[in-house]
């Protein structure tokens, strides 16, 4: 029998219409019968704070329990000012520690994000890349930058080009594999 995995689907923007939470749909629409994928909510973490250790909030370890029953995280983020977004930056920072829970250490991750600018956050996701591999995440190498166009996911939540498409699900691909080699 195949074995399932499930990923822990993180959305770098807390907004309703946020471009990167319908790739992010597309992408679970895609073909990955070995990835099985879980909506991590990170808008409402509060603000990291060294003074909310001693009695994290609830939604603090709701969020770190969940990515550390997962057995790899997909981050689809847009870039904001050539970096990634601080609702982002601040999931990430809760995950880290303590540093001897730290939730990323040795997670099998892999990065893609859209925006309208003309480099699809390129950028944002080199910084992302930095952070998670000092955090000692196995990040997936290569590149998924999606520059958003008005038809790039279809009414029913589906890519809706062909050439987009297989360029998502070649990273998929990759990623699964990925995943059950180090699961
Ligand atoms: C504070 C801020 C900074 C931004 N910086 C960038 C940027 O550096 N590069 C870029 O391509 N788009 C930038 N944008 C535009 C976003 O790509 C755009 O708002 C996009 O829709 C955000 O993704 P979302 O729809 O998933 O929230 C920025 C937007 C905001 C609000």
């Amino acid at each position: 029998m195949t074995s399932t995995y499930p990923i822990a689907l993180v959305v770098g923007s807390n907004r309703r219409e946020s471009l990167n939470r319908k790739l992010a749909k597309a992408i679970t629409r895609l073909d990955a019968p070995t990835l099985r994928f879980q909506d991590i909510r990170i808008d409402d973490l509060p603000m990291y704070n060294g003074d909310l250790e001693a009695a994290r909030p609830a939604e603090v370890n709701r969020f770190t329990d969940e990515v550390r029953a997962c057995s790899g995280v997909l981050i689809v983020m847009p870039e904001h000012n050539r970096s990634l977004p601080a609702v982002l930056k601040n999931a990430i920072d809760w995950g880290s520690k303590p540093a001897d829970r730290n939730v990323w250490r040795d997670k099998p991750v892999a990065i893609t994000g859209t925006s309208p600018g003309a480099i699809g956050t390129a950028v944002g996701q080199q910084h992302l890349r930095q952070i998670m591999g000092i955090l000692g995440a196995t990040v997936m190498g290569g590149e998924a930058y999606i520059g958003n166009k008005p038809q790039l996911v279809d009414e029913q939540g589906s890519f809706a080009d062909d050439t987009t498409r297989a360029f998502v699900q070649a990273y998929l691909d990759r990623f699964a594999t990925l995943v059950g080699k180090l699961a």
